[in-house]
């Protein structure tokens, strides 16, 4: 129970003397009171009892002694709310509890009272909870009541506290910024707000601080940080909230040096690491190539091997007609893992295919003896050349993703991985493994609407080294240009991100221009920006912990409503308000709106 924080100074006022869990051995004699819900009551054979609940925990009351009216105790409803008063004592031997807090105690009541009777409660918050999601949901404040959900509040709370400290001891200004704001582009929709005194014209929610939190370097702010909430209507995931919170940092004269430095001190304080604890260090190229992912879960092995030149004059056609323009990536699971039967790995097209994956490929190695799937298109020497690329000398199976398109390929490889690492126990619950991976590219190139787009936002610097190719323009030179960019990824999660900043106008403008706007869409979104740079801005870079992720990760849960207290759905809807909702007719007539 430490983890709530339950200790108080003892301000007067309250109507309690003590939580539901603080009762021991010691304050046998002592008179009490205590609040809180009806968890449970029984009535063995006219000895009664109720088991008194709060945010910290449980307390038994014996009525044995209690001289007042049972007919209201009989009548309290669970989920009443009630207040009772009387003297601790030991229980007998044979009623000890080790599994509760209190256990050793009980309260012998001599006032009650039913200061809230409860209606019939459509769940009970306590025990194991049968309720479906979407009901827990409408009721959200009777799933708070949870020790599960108030646990994972106090987690948040303390998580809130510890970054404010480690900020506070580095110089840090908490500044908060505009929620009603312009386009702050960060890859997602904008939650739009209209105006009712300028009609036709509409405030944007911030995508992040990102704008506000430069233009506070300009305006000599030096560091700032803000634990804010960030809104973008974007399609919503288990790990993602159209609006969530970040950490928000950034820093003038900073290096990437001291950003990590910076991150890796929040990350002790908040999961509690040594001073000695360091974020290693990967490239996303090399992030890439391993794991097929850039935020790679690092608590387990199976690294990818890339082995699309083995397989030519293999006669496998699928392999072959990859190999000038595709990629093939092979994962190998040792006998001593796992021993696959034919329809465990028939299964596993299923793993690739929401990836564009068609297909797993695989084979035995016993020795040098191999057998099933596709071992009659593997000779000897392509054995030993597989064995002799990917360290991989035991007996085991192989497996292969390979496709026309590298990010098919990468993107099946990293899910078949995850699904080994999980299907074969190979992650310990309780373990952290973090990751600062940079080098991210600057730039993607889509194809099919034939233009750039940034990888992480506009205002990342590129490559310092690569600016002068930055400023050519040439769409050859842009494409795989690496940014001054990173992530700090945790077991998977991509936890935070962040880049150097441009803080030239030109830069900045050329940054524009490559992204396909045009001046005037410039001028009009940007220009006070642009204008903003130019009058002395100091080099600054920054980072944003995704707040959210974060407190999963701390309380290890993989559903991001756990850690919010009034979550919305994977369809953004709110069931306990039932937001969104249909405006007033006067709402919209005040903001000339009409609509469809
Ligand atoms: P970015 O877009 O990478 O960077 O966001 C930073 C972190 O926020 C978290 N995050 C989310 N969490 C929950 N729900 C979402 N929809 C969601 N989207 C993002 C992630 C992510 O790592 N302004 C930049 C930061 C910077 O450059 O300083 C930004 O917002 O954990
Ligand atoms: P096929 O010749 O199509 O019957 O495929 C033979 C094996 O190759 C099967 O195990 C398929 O799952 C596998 N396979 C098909 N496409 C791919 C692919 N793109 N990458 C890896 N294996 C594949």
């Amino acid at each position: 129970m430490g983890i709530h924080n339950s200790t108080d100074s003892g301000l007067k006022g309250h109507m309690r003397t003590h939580h539901c869990a603080q009762l021991r051995n010691e304050d046998v004699g002592k008179k009490v009171t205590l609040c809180g819900w009806n968890n449970k009551y029984r009535d063995l054979g006219g000895l009664h009892f109720v088991d008194i609940r709060d945010k910290n925990g449980l307390t038994q009351l014996a009525f044995d002694e209690y001289q007042g009216d049972l007919d209201a105790l009989k009548k309290m409803s669970l989920e009443s709310v009630i207040k009772v008063t009387g003297t601790v004592r030991r229980r007998p031997d044979s009623a000890l509890n080790k599994n509760m807090d209190t256990g050793e105690v009980e309260v012998a009541v001599e006032e009650f009272e039913v200061l809230s009777q409860a209606a019939e409660v459509p769940f009970l918050p306590h025990g194991k909870i049968s309720a479906t999601e979407d009901l827990r949901l409408k009721y959200r404040y009777l799933d708070l009541r949870s020790d599960k959900l108030q646990r994972i509040l106090s987690t948040r709370s303390n998580a809130m506290k510890w970054a404010r400290e480690a900020l506070y001891e580095e110089g840090f200004t908490e500044v908060e910024t505009s929620i009603l704001y312009k386009t702050t582009p960060e890859g997602a929709r904008d939650y739009i707000v209209p105006s009712r005194v300028h009609p036709g014209k509409v405030y944007a929610l911030p995508q992040s601080p990102q704008t506000m939190k430069q233009l506070l370097m300009i305006g000599n702010t030096d560091k700032y940080f803000q634990i804010c909430k960030c809104f973008r209507d974007e399609d919503l995931r288990a790990d993602r909230q159209p609006e969530f919170s970040q950490i928000d940092i950034e820093v003038s004269f900073a290096t990437q040096e001291y950003i990590k430095n910076l991150s890796t001190k929040i990350v002790r304080k908040l999961f509690k690491l040594d001073d000695n604890f360091e974020i290693p260090v990967m490239s996303y190229q090399d992030a890439m190539r391993d794991y097929g992912s850039d935020k790679p879960d690092v608590r387990f092995g199976l690294k990818h091997h890339i082995v699309t030149d083995l397989f030519k004059g293999s006669g496998f056609k699928v392999f072959e007609s990859i190999i000038d323009s595709g990629l093939n990536k092979a994962i190998f699971v040792a006998k001593e893992h796992k021993e696959f039967s034919r329809k465990e790995t028939d299964a596993l097209v299923d793993v690739v295919k929401p990836h564009g994956g068609k297909g797993v490929a695989w084979f035995k190695v016993n020795g040098d003896e191999v057998s099933g799937g596709i071992s009659k298109f593997v000779t000897p020497e392509t054995l030993k050349a597989l064995r002799e690329l990917s360290g991989e000398t035991g007996d085991g199976t192989f497996f292969f993703c390979a496709d026309s398109k590298a990010s098919v390929a990468h993107a099946s490889a990293d899910a078949l991985r995850r699904h080994f690492g999980h299907d074969l126990n190979l992650i310990k619950k309780d373990d952290y493994k973090f990751l600062w991976v940079n080098d991210f590219p600057l730039l993607e190139y889509d194809e099919e609407d034939g233009r750039f787009y940034a990888c992480h936002h506009p205002f990342t610097m590129p490559k310092v080294d690569r600016l002068d190719d930055f400023m050519s323009g040439d769409p050859e030179k842009l494409k795989g240009m690496p940014a001054e960019a990173y992530d700090l990824v945790c077991n998977g999660y991509e936890m935070a991100g962040g880049s150097l900043r441009i803080f030239q106008t030109e830069v900045q403008k050329q940054m524009f221009k490559v992204l396909g706007m045009g001046e005037k869409e410039v001028s009009e979104k940007f220009g006070f920006f642009i204008e903003a740079l130019s009058y002395g801005t100091p080099p600054h870079a920054g980072v944003a912990f995704g707040f959210d992720r974060t407190v999963m990760l701390m309380a290890q849960t993989d559903n991001i409503r756990d850690v919010i207290a009034f979550p919305k759905t994977n369809a953004a809807t709110d069931l306990m308000c039932s937001a969104p909702s249909t405006p007033d007719e006067n709402q919209l007539k005040d903001l000339k709106l009409k609509l469809n």
